[in-house]
This record gives C-alpha cells, structure tokens and sequence, in this order.
C-alpha cells in the first residue's frame, strides 16, 4: 500500500488538505471569501459583487460591476424552447433537487460552448449557468403549480428577479435585501462536500455542465444542503416551543441526528448562523409566529444535551417559511447561490489540474481461485 494519511481512513477524509485555494477560507472560525470577512459581505455587499469577487479574487471597480450585473441579469432568461420542453418534464411527486439536476445537465445539450476549453467560452457558460439555476428553479415552482414562466426584468438584481420570477409579483424592498443576504451566505465555503465533487468531476477535465451537476448531486443530500428542508420540517413536526425540548431530547436518546447542528470544521460555531439567526428572528417575529422561538429552545437543547452548535442549515429554514418560500426549494436556492462558488471552485482546478485519484485501501480475501458457475 501506499503512503496514505491513515488518520483519513474512512473518515470523511478529516483533516486532509486536497488543495491549495484561493477563493475562501475559515480561519479560527471566521469565514472569510478572497480574504473579506463574511459578516461584512453580508452586510454591505450584493450577491452579484460576491460572484465577482470569487471568480476574480477581488472586489469589483463601480463600472465593472455594473458590467457585470448586466451580463448576469442577460443570461437569467430562459428561451421559449427551452421553457416548453422543461415543462413537459415530469414535477408531481419529484423532488425539485432531482428536476434541477437533470434541467442543468440538459442545459448543456444546447449550449454550444458547453464543451469548448477556451477560457472566454469557458467565463459564457460560467455566466450562464450562474444566472440560469435560480431561473429554473422557479420554473419548476411555477409550472407544478401550473403557471406561466415569468421573464427576467432588465435592471433590476439577481435577488429580485429570483423572487418575482418565483411569485409572479414584484417584491418588497425589505424581501429583496433578505434574500439577497442569504445569497451571499450561501455562495461558497471552502472545501465543502459539493465543491470538491465539482472539483473532482473537473478534474477529469469535463466540462463545466457536468461538474456542477455532480456538485447539485451532492448538495441534495440531507448531510450537506439537503439538511435546510430537513430542518423546516422538524420545526413543523415539533410545533410548539412547548415541545422543543423533550422532542430534541427524544431524539438524541434514539441517536437521532438533529439536523442543522454540527460541522466538519466549525465547532465553536458556524458564523453564518449567527447572521441567520439574527434575520430569523425579525422575519418570524414580524410575521407572527413562533419559529424563531422554537429554533432557539431547539438551540439550547442541543448545545446543552450535546454541545453541538446550529450551521448555516439551521436558521436559514425559519428565515426562507418566514419568506413563503415552499419546503422543497430550500436546498434548490442553496443551489442557485453555490453554483457561483462551484464555478470557481471548477475554475481553480482547470488552473492548476492534476486528476483527483486517491487509493483505497483492500479489506477483503485476496488470490481467490475461479469456480465456474455450475459448481458453485
Ligand atoms: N445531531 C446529533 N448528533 C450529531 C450531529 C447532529 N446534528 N452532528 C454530529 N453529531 C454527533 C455524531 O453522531 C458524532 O457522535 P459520536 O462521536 O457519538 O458518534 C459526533 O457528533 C461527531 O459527528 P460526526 O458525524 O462525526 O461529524 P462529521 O464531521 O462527520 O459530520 C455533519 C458533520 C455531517 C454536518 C454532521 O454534524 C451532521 O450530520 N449534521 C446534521 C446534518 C446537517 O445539518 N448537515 C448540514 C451541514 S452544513 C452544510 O453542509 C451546508
């Protein structure tokens, strides 16, 4: 065998560095994209601004970032082609994660770039894509519910057409700049599940199409981004502050996973739950109900009974039920704000490739002697 990291042994690989970066970084639990802290993006930055710094490594002049907000805000529209045939795709009884992860991959049978490995071919796609999945996700939305596709509005911003492409109605200021923040948080972290997915299935030198549609696989999952919707339905489930605690306690004793809390790197906590928790609790207490209370008995239950701390799952589901937003589309959103990190994630890769290929260590029988099928 090899030399391997023998701590890393079928354990998630904890504690390997797979490679150097430059896009993110969490440093003595600050998250940081290309070296801004991410509480100061969240409060004074746009999604379309922390798009541009991870894909260029630095903040945006004033005309390129208008330049740049309009090449997304071009690429958000989805053609009347494709708009018809992606709503013939089946959506009753399908999850949105696995729509979106063959509406991406089909995407690429008409782009005409999708192949080229010509870096301006390569930043079109990246565009596309980038302003594209929250546009298909609220076409999944509208057409399960029957209704038309909504157009993108030039001049106005991502997070505003993301809203009034889902509801059909033009959002509040106070919605937009939520929505927005929870953009930002979303849109990288470091070397998280999904991005080395895409950054493995590029390192194989595929194309960009096919690495983020391994990195929508692995976000779906309930231990990475699937872990939001999860969340919501507890919350649901337990209905009362009342009833968060023995619920929580209940589940502990059974070794149930409590979803939203622990972290592979965090743990004395993940510094987007604190920006969340802060938004949970004006939109629920706006909105009249208890979700935020609840979120919070559930907090202290787990740091008390486990000393485990939320992640960015955890708020960030009172904060989107606060917003109206359906169960489902909590991980797709996730989606359409990681693809931005995803790609440059992608990027770096291409830059510096060597393939992805670890070794697995043998634990079964060895020089096994063939039986023909009839004597055995
Ligand atoms: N609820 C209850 N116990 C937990 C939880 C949890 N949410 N998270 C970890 N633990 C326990 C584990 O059972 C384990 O206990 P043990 O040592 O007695 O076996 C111990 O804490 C260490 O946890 P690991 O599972 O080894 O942590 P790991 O780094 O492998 O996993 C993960 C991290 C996947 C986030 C895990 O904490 C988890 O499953 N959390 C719930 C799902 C979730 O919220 N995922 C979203 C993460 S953020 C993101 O991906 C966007």
């Amino acid at each position: 065998m090899a030399e391997v990291f023998a701590g890393a042994i079928d354990k998630g690989l904890e504690g390997v560095v797979a490679c150097t970066t430059g896009i993110s970084s969490i440093v003595d639990a600050q998250l940081f994209y290309s070296g801004y802290l991410i509480e100061d993006l969240a409060e004074n930055s746009t999604f379309e601004e922390v798009v541009y710094l991870l894909w260029n490594g630095r903040l945006p002049k004033a005309n390129e970032l208008e330049k740049f907000n309009n090449e997304l805000n071009a690429n958000m529209s989805l053609s009347a082609e494709k708009v018809e045939l992606l709503q013939k795709l089946p959506t009753k009884n399908v999850h949105p994660m696995a729509w979106l992860r063959s509406a991406v991959s089909m995407m690429a049978l008409w782009d005409d770039k999708s192949q080229s490995d010509e870096d301006a071919d390569r930043h079109e796609v990246a565009l596309r894509l980038t302003a594209k999945v929250g546009s298909l996700v609220a076409l999944f939305e509208r057409t399960r519910q029957a209704k038309e596709y909504v157009s993108p509005q030039a001049g106005k911003s991502f997070a505003w057409n993301f809203l009034h492409m889902l509801n059909g109605v033009e959002p509040d200021a106070d919605s937009v700049k939520v929505f927005d923040t929870c953009l930002i948080l979303h849109a990288d972290h470091e070397l998280n599940c999904s991005a080395f997915s895409a950054r493995v299935t590029a390192s194989s030198l595929s194309d960009l199409y096919s690495a983020v549609t391994s990195a929508i696989g692995t976000l779906k999952g309930p231990l990475h981004g699937g872990a939001n919707e999860a969340v919501m339905r507890m919350l649901l489930e337990i209905k009362t502050v009342d009833n968060a605690k023995a619920w929580i306690k209940s589940a502990l004793e059974n070794k149930e996973k409590v979803m939203g809390f622990g972290h592979r790197v965090y743990k004395n906590g993940d510094p987007r739950a604190k920006v969340l928790r802060g938004m949970s609790k004006i939109l629920c207490e706006n909105a009249g109900t208890e979700y935020y209370e609840m979120s919070k008995a559930i907090d202290d239950t787990v740091q008390s009974e486990k000393g485990l701390l939320p992640n960015v799952d955890f708020y960030s589901a009172s904060v989107y039920y606060s917003m109206g937003i359906p169960l489902d589309l909590y991980t797709p959103i996730f989606a359409t704000s990681r693809v931005s990190g995803w790609i440059a994630h992608i990027f770096e890769q291409y830059s510096k490739n060597r393939i992805y290929r670890p070794r697995g260590e043998w634990t079964g029988e060895s020089s096994l002697k063939y039986v023909p099928v009839a004597d055995r």
